[in-house]
């Protein structure tokens, strides 16, 4: 018995929510391949487009399958294939791809015990081993589509939100490489009351803005003060690409999870393919090379 899935690559934080708002893109994601095998263990079988480790505690799909298994008390053993679409590093869920992607499938073949929520948690263990954080962001939205909000991490409460139909992401991606790992220790641990208040607003709003398919408040909730301004000095063109991003009519631009990628969010299709168009224009002339998508959210 084995099972072939689509697993997602999402973006995380989405500016005005550092470690608590994901989304899950509809067209970008890896493949991977699980069936049973009968030797009691998680074996990491293949792995294809990335150069990644098959020892499976050192691979986020196998750590994250294990912490399924022991919490079902499961001696039941699985082979995974992981063909890789989505670059790690890269600042859409690679990781989280691999580790939410492992225990859905685990999940479907022992006859779901589990929900989809409860799945997260799991999924989260790969996290610490990529990154050295447990952060749901991306995860979640892997694992429930469309946009994912963490009220609380202890004890963890994800809730779902609803997806404006118009809604589409361009990604860019430079091909440099930003460990989670790293550009986590780069930001600051305590944040301003001011600061804090601009976020809080935005954050509401935003979430609001889902519920209303108000695009422009939309547009005007996606800002960060607290961690894009330290972050986006490791990105490069960083503020090139905003004002490109805008002027082209995105509704709003900023880093995608812990970067380098970074979106331009934009209504409907016509205006993605605008600004894809525009960040096209302006990379072809450097000597960075790069990677855009254009996707739903889903
Ligand atoms: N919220 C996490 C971070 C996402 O920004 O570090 C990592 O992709």
């Amino acid at each position: 018995e084995e099972i072939k899935i689509f697993a997602p690559a999402t973006v995380a934080n989405l500016s005005c929510g550092f470690d608590v708002l994901g989304c899950c893109l509809d067209n970008v994601g890896d493949e991977m391949i699980v069936s049973k095998n009968d030797l009691n263990e998680v074996r990491i079988t293949k792995v294809t487009g990335q150069d990644l480790p098959l020892e499976t505690k050192e691979n986020v799909a196998g750590v994250a399958a294990i912490a399924l298994l022991k919490h079902q008390n499961s001696q039941q053993g699985f082979d995974i294939e992981i063909h890789k679409k989505i670059k790690p590093g890269s600042g859409i869920g690679s990781s989280a791809a691999s580790s939410a992607g492992a225990v859905y499938a685990i999940n479907k073949l022992l006859g779901e015990p589990y929900s989809a929520n409860e799945l997260i948690a799991f999924a989260m263990e790969g996290e610490v081993l990529a990154s050295g954080n447990a952060h749901a962001d991306n995860v979640a939205p892997a694992l429930l589509g469309g946009f994912s909000l963490v009220r609380s991490y202890d004890p963890l409460e994800v809730i779902s939100l609803p997806v404006p139909s118009e809604l589409r992401l361009v990604i860019l991606h430079p091909r440099i490489e930003i460990k989670t790992r790293d550009s986590r220790s780069i930001i600051k641990q305590e944040v301003s009351l001011k600061k804090a208040i601009h976020q809080w607003g935005n954050l509401g709003a935003f979430v609001s803005s889902l519920y209303t398919d108000n695009y422009e408040l939309l547009g005007r909730s996606l800002k960060d003060e607290i961690v894009e301004p330290v972050r986006s000095i490791l990105i490069p063109y960083f503020s090139e690409m905003d004002s490109l991003a805008r002027s082209n009519g995105a509704l709003g631009f900023g880093i995608s999870g812990s970067g380098p990628s970074v979106y331009a969010m934009c209504r409907g299709n016509e205006n993605a393919e605008k600004v894809k168009e525009a960040f096209q224009n302006f990379y072809e002339k450097k000597d960075i090379g790069f990677e855009l998508h254009l996707s739903g959210i889903n």
